[in-house]
């Protein structure tokens, strides 16, 4: 019957096919640490539970040791019949030990085994984008602060809409991005759970201390029930929507970015390392996400093979997001910004709301003052001028309180000062928002 794990009862061999088919070891391999850690803790359980000897712990941990160093050095030798990296290290520990590896899967079953292994990867991989995020959220962060003198127009629709600081722009890319951390930090707390104890479906019916295993691997919590434990994914599901809503945040970044950079625009210039900036990435990831739910949403309970899915989806996000990340960083650290372009695309019609504003000060309802500066678009749209280039008697003959000082309205530094509450886009506001990011990452 040959040595597989599970390949007592069969009889004559499987199909080759239906081997490779069934076979996730290409991918899983990936969590060979985190499988020899859940090993590792999984024997002193069973030591403490006088399931293996101390002599016979000591043999795997040993074992364990040196498949840890093949795997380090790329000599892991991975043979036909390595269904997954449980199987692989299982079977290695066996040519390596002899007949004590029998005992290490005493009440355990890779169904509670995979998942543990899973979320012990993740954990890391989530140190890891909580890393990559904050120098993202850094560099934004110092680059407003350095260039927080330098306007230009902010858009809505694609339509030139109002004067705004440039570091604005790029606090409000960073505030969404700190966001992203903190949810990914609340997901972390559901991830940090261990499921290692819950055998195939029932739980264990050893002594096993489940304590231990959750010093040893240094969960935050033991998972409540054994069902629920093998059977879902819904950590895996939730990190899928955050790295799918992370690169929607990164890919509103780089279009603008995108645009900026256009002949047309030239407000900013791409550093050639980063040319050109390709934000689609996101369509794959959202759609890993998408996939993973159809997975799951017809599964019955606890654990179906359909499960192996997991993996690809959740090592495919990751590793776009980490790299995406990291160019983000790439892009926003090199690029030049043109700032005379910049300030000579401010015209004299994003101020038509100030000229409103003016009329507001003056005692005039919002509604009709609106109407009023309205008017004084159409009639310098009529003249064929600028807003600004309208005489005292064209404006006065649109409204009598109209008077010389109006000509105060025509300059954008004053024009971004009035934006000074909390969250604003006066100079007094844009430095409390770097501020308040810059004590943000102290805490991350
Ligand atoms: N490779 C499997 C997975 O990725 C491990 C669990 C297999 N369990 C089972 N009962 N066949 O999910």
């Amino acid at each position: 019957v040959g040595g597989k794990l599970w390949g007592g009862r069969f009889v004559g061999d499987v199909d080759p096919v239906m081997e490779k088919f069934n076979a996730s070891i290409a991918y899983d391999q990936r969590m060979w640490d985190a499988d020899i850690r859940g090993s590792r803790a999984y024997v002193k359980a069973l030591e403490k539970a006088r399931l293996v000897s101390t002599e016979e712990m000591e043999q795997i941990l040993q074992g364990m040791d040196q498949i840890s160093e093949e795997w380090q050095k790329g000599v892991f030798e991975i043979k036909p019949g390595d269904e997954d990296i449980h199987t692989a290290n299982e079977r290695r520990l066996k040519e390596l030990i002899g007949a004590p590896a029998g005992k290490l899967h005493t009440g355990r079953s890779r169904n509670d085994q995979v998942v543990t292994d899973m979320r012990l990867w993740l954990r890391d991989a989530i140190a890891a984008l909580t890393v990559h995020s904050s120098n993202l959220i850094r560099t934004l962060v110092e680059r407003a602060a350095a260039e927080i003198e330098v306007l230009f127009p902010g858009y809505t629709h694609m339509q030139r809409a109002q004067p705004i600081r440039w570091s604005h722009w790029m606090l409000s890319h960073a505030v969404a991005l700190s966001r992203d951390v903190d949810r990914l930090l609340e997901l972390r707390t559901r991830v940090n759970v261990l499921p290692l104890g819950s055998g195939a479906i029932a739980g264990t019916p050893f002594a096993i201390d489940r304590e231990l295993l959750r010093k040893e691997l240094a969960f935050d919590g033991i998972s409540l029930n054994s069902m629920d434990a093998t059977g879902q994914r819904d950590f895996v599901a939730e990190f899928l929507f955050w790295a799918s809503l992370c690169l929607t945040h990164l890919s509103k970044m780089a279009e603008d970015l995108l645009l900026y950079s256009t002949k047309e625009f030239s407000f900013v210039t791409l550093s050639d390392a980063y040319r050109p900036v390709h934000p689609k990435r996101v369509d794959y990831v959202v759609f890993q996400c998408a996939g993973f739910m159809m997975t799951l949403k017809g599964l019955p309970s606890t654990y179906n093979k359909d499960l192996q899915e997991d993996k690809e989806a959740m090592f495919d996000c990751y590793d776009t997001v980490e790299a995406v990340l990291q160019v983000a960083t790439g892009v926003v650290t090199t690029l030049k910004i043109n700032q005379s372009v910049m300030e000579a695309a401010l015209s004299p019609d994003m101020l038509a709301t100030d000229l409103a504003y003016y009329l507001v000060r003056k005692g005039v309802p919002f509604r009709e003052a609106h109407g009023l500066s309205g008017k004084a678009v159409f009639a310098a749209e009529t003249k064929n001028v600028s807003l600004n280039q309208l005489t005292e008697e064209d404006l006065s003959a649109i409204s009598p309180l109209f008077e010389a000082d109006v000509s105060s309205v025509w300059d954008y530094r004053s024009s971004v000062e009035q934006y000074g509450a909390p969250g604003g886009t006066a100079r007094s506001s844009v430095a409390a928002q770097v501020e308040q990011l810059r004590s943000w990452l102290q805490k991350h």
